[in-house]
């Protein structure tokens, strides 16, 4: 029986030269690996109060709306600039080059609500951080981030259980 991990596909020297690109589109093709990953995705969270899934752009949506279909709870998306149409709050973070910013409507999510956010993959956790603060921001309390990959090397998980997060990750894959 494969693992979650076996379903990653690694592809070489992609968006370039030196990175190892661990694709997970062959994860989530595969019937069998996707309810996996989605419930051992929530298997931490068992008996825990989540009112809000948030997903992060774009492949934690994927995730995001599975797990928050499972939980009978409902789906919030943070997404890069210029992509929600609402008033939005923003959170600039850092790039490999440059800085980028990630929005969230400013009434997604009302003060006192329990959230768990979703992505694919935690690298450097400037994507997550951003997310956490923007949920923070909103007076909502994250009680667990949740990755399908780390990247231990990249210091992602050290960042975010530096802020008090809860991270659990499906699998890790050494290098960056
Ligand atoms: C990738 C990945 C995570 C993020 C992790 O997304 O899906 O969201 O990078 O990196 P970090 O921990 O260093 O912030 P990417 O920014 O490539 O965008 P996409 O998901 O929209 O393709
Ligand atoms: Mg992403």
């Amino acid at each position: 029986m494969k693992t979650v991990k076996e379903y990653i596909r690694t592809i070489p020297d992609f968006p370039h030269e030196g990175i190892m690109f661990r694709d997970v589109t062959t994860l989530f093709a595969d019937a069998r690996g996707f309810r996996m990953a989605v419930d051992q995705l929530l298997h931490p969270y068992a008996g825990q109060p989540i009112d809000v899934v948030v997903g992060l752009e774009a492949r934690g949506f994927i995730l995001g709306g599975a797990i928050a279909h499972q939980l009978g709870k409902g789906f919030v998306p943070i997404r890069k600039k210029g992509k929600l149409p609402g008033a939005v709050i923003e959170q600039p973070y850092q790039l490999e080059y440059g800085e980028a910013v990630m929005e969230m409507h400013d009434d997604a999510i009302s003060a006192g609500q329990t959230v768990l956010v979703v992505d694919d993959l935690l690298a450097t956790g400037g994507t997550a951080e951003a997310g956490i603060k923007l949920i923070e921001r909103l007076g909502g309390e994250v009680v667990g981030c949740a990755f399908v990959i780390d990247l231990p090397e990249l210091g992602g998980r050290k960042r975010l259980e530096a802020l008090g997060m809860e991270v659990h990750a499906l699998c890790d894959f050494e290098g960056a």
